[in-house]
């Protein structure tokens, strides 16, 4: 596989990334908000929203966005964390090893940051994409977000 990269969302791809959304099925699109919606959030919460593209060599392919300050909201055992709060791997690129790929990089953006924990929420009405997390080695903490369940993968 060539090797994923995160890339600011600028003039030059940000129609290609809201597009990314209408990739999705109509079940998926229930579990993650569309990427429009996320940047809006990403403008009114500057401060705190990292989103980025994710490309595979020139193509964009997926999106993520992390909450940069979170912790006021973990345990103190886990700070400092990072919080994931979007992830989506388009359609046609679906099950191919990104969305894996993608957690191994934030995991080592995390670890080269000093992080303790990678937190993020996610619905669990479908096996997918709660499996998907579990598989990857997240932990269920139990704890409910918004009506969605709060999972961690401890980064040290
Ligand atoms: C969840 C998502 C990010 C996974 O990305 P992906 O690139 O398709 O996943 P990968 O190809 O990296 O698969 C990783 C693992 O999950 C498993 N997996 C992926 N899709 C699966 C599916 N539909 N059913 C069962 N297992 C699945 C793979 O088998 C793989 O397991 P392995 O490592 O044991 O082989 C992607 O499907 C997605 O964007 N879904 C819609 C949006 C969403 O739900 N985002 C999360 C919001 S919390």
């Amino acid at each position: 596989m060539e090797s994923l990269l995160f890339k600011e969302v600028t003039n030059e791809n940000l129609k290609a990334v809201w597009q990314l959304s209408d990739t999705l099925s109509d079940a998926q699109k229930k579990c993650v908000a569309s990427n429009v919606k996320s940047l809006a959030q990403a403008y009114v919460n500057l401060n705190d929203a990292w989103p980025r593209a994710v490309y595979n060599g020139e193509e964009p392919i997926g999106f993520i966005m992390l909450h940069l300050h979170p912790d006021d909201h973990i345990p103190e055992a886990d700070r400092p964390a990072m919080y994931l709060w979007r992830l989506m791997i388009a359609g046609p690129h679906q099950g191919k090893g990104y969305g894996k790929t993608v957690l191994d990089m934030l995991v080592e953006k995390g670890r080269v940051e000093g992080k303790k924990s990678l937190y993020l929420s996610c619905d669990t009405d479908a096996p997918m994409p709660y499996r998907f997390y579990l598989n990857y080695g997240f932990i269920d903490t139990g704890k409910r977000d918004d009506d969605e369940q709060v999972l961690k993968y401890d980064i040290r």
